[in-house]
């Protein structure tokens, strides 16, 4: 195992999109950021230095940061943020994982433009369970906004109304050839004839899931969140906010005189407004013939309708672990704690003299478990090291809400719901299953739920109410897919397993960043164990100070 350094330079860029040019938040002056690449195994330095005026944290999205939770990255939570001339090293070994992660800023809306691949090689002289690639491409899709995402955000959270949408998806930072002004600004792939290709997808969109395909062309799933599947083939693939996957792509045999357009749009269930248009990327076959002929014809593909959700069940109950002997799929059989946690939308009260744009004249907020998750303003990780939780959290969270009424029916006529900033604290080691159901109180939506530092298992979903004593017994406890994002299906329930053995403060929310804004968020405190290698780590000595 190595140990390899990088360099985060936060700082301003001038970036031109569909004719629009703005002064955004980079990483290095690239949009999107660096790419970075190491070994399972290796140990990542990560030097974090801050040029710009905002607040910055940065997140190794999926990395498990096995007792070093000081380097996770989210705002308030692991660490306080890096201020304007200071830096982080942010130091960590990335432990029995490989495949496709990603990075990202975590607060506030930042994400939006600070963001790349995070590519964890296998060790050296370990095969992938696939064929062997020709050629590994990062496909990194984001959102596109004319106008500054933080001025979006602040502006909806003031007036308790819905943000404003994107104006364009991007594909390696690139909208390409369907948006106005944008022909120039297209991510093409060039290829060879009769090669794999490894497709190292990520969806660094804010808000909203994706499909994906490429015309005329199958793809073979075989990993999703750096964790490997039973290979399966697809023409269109879904990829919500914070997931990441693999695929292979074959190339034709005998070069086609074509392009082929890579196409993804969102898969839409939530009421509100959404960025309905459609990024494109253009797949070229390298060959001289092709090449010669200027005009090639160009293949679209057809993407399902945005609302497609038999398509999107489908997909997702087609992911399953590997369970190879080499790769086993180690889901907890027994079960120590078992939650019951809502989440969804509802309202909160409108500030005095003030004037709202959410429903009623209230605000939009979002909860788990009927809690709008209040940020605190000191790390919720240093205030339990240091023993000085008290006006910081409370160790409170609802394990179980009231059951008032039936989640997926109609709605009950008070919309407001409670906040604090709430932990579920578990013994280190516990076996813990949740069961997270969406709620209809201000219409059904599909959440990603993002775990930090752990992957879970899915073992069930459905839709409707979730039944206690009747759906456990269909739970996959054998090749449930392992992952550290998944959407929780609008107007149904998914039940997740993980085994809490890493200490620490670890965050759990909606990837569709307008949700984690409005409170859809709540963090679980693992406490300690026994033996000195079941401990956190000491902080480290640069970490930045609130
Ligand atoms: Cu990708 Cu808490 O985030």
């Amino acid at each position: 195992a190595e140990t390899r350094h990088y360099e985060f330079n936060i700082k301003m860029q001038n970036v031109t999109r569909l004719c629009h040019t703005r002064s955004i938040v980079t990483v290095n002056g690239k949009f999107p950021g660096p790419r970075v690449v190491a070994r399972e195994g290796d140990r990542l330095l990560i030097k974090v230095t801050n040029h710009v005026t905002n607040n910055i944290t940065i997140h190794w999205h999926g990395i498990r940061q096995l007792r070093s939770g000081w380097a996770d990255g989210p705002a308030y939570v692991t660490q306080c943020p890096i201020q304007t001339g200071q830096s982080y090293v942010y130091n960590f070994t990335v432990v029995g994982q490989r495949g496709t992660l990603f990075w990202h800023a975590h607060i506030s809306w930042l994400r939006a433009t600070l963001y790349g691949p995070l590519i964890i090689l296998p060790k050296k002289n370990v095969l992938y369970p696939f064929e062997k690639p020709y050629k590994e491409i990062p496909i990194i899709f984001g959102e596109w906004f004319n106008t500054d995402p933080e001025a979006i955000i602040s502006q909806a959270l003031q007036t308790g109304g819905g943000p404003n949408v994107s104006d364009a998806y991007t594909i390696n930072g690139l909208p390409g050839p369907l948006y106005n002004c944008s022909a120039k600004d297209t991510f093409k792939l060039k290829v060879k004839e009769g090669k794999t290709y490894l497709l190292r997808v990520i969806n660094a969109a804010l808000n909203d899931e994706l499909f994906f395909s490429i015309a005329n062309h199958s793809l073979t799933v075989v990993d999703a969140d750096a964790i490997y599947v039973k290979p399966f083939q697809t023409d269109t693939v879904l990829i919500t906010p914070g997931q990441t996957t693999n695929l292979l792509l074959r190339t034709k045999p005998n070069s086609p005189a074509a392009a082929f357009l890579m196409t993804a749009r969102p898969y839409v269930t939530g009421p509100g407004t959404f960025d309905n248009s459609t990024v494109a990327g253009i797949l070229e076959y390298e060959s001289s013939a092709a090449a010669s002929i200027k005009k090639l014809p160009l293949y679209k593909p057809v993407l399902p309708p945005l609302n497609d959700t038999a398509f999107a069940t489908n997909f997702t109950n087609r992911l399953r672990s590997l369970a190879s002997p080499q790769f086993p799929a180690n889901v907890p059989q027994k079960v120590d704690r078992r939650f019951f946690f809502t989440v969804g939308l509802g309202t909160t009260p409108c500030d005095r003299n003030a004037t709202c744009q959410g429903p009623n004249g209230t605000k939009f907020a979002a909860t788990v478990s009927n809690i709008s998750f209040v940020q605190p303003t000191t790390a919720l990780l240093q205030a339990h090291f240091s023993g000085q939780s008290s006006g910081v959290y409370t160790a409170d969270f609802p394990f179980s809400p009231l059951r008032w009424f039936n989640y997926t029916g109609n709605p009950p006529n008070n919309t407001m719901v409670g906040n604090g900033t709430k932990l579920m604290v578990l013994p280190f080691n516990t076996s813990v299953e949740v069961v997270m159901q969406d709620t209809s109180i201000l219409g059904t939506e599909s959440h990603p739920l993002h775990l930090h530092g752990f992957n879970f298992f899915v073992v069930g979903k459905g839709f409707g109410n979730y039944d206690p004593i009747n759906d456990p017994k269909s739970f996959n406890l054998i090749d449930p897919v392992e992952r550290n994002t998944v959407g929780v299906p609008a107007g149904g329930w998914l039940a997740i397993r993980f085994l809490a053995d890493n200490p620490g403060v670890w965050f759990m929310h909606c990837h569709l960043e307008v949700h984690t804004s409005w409170g859809l968020k709540m963090a679980w405190l693992v406490l300690d164990g026994k033996l000195p290698n079941q401990k956190l780590l000491p902080p480290p000595s640069d970490l930045p100070k609130c």
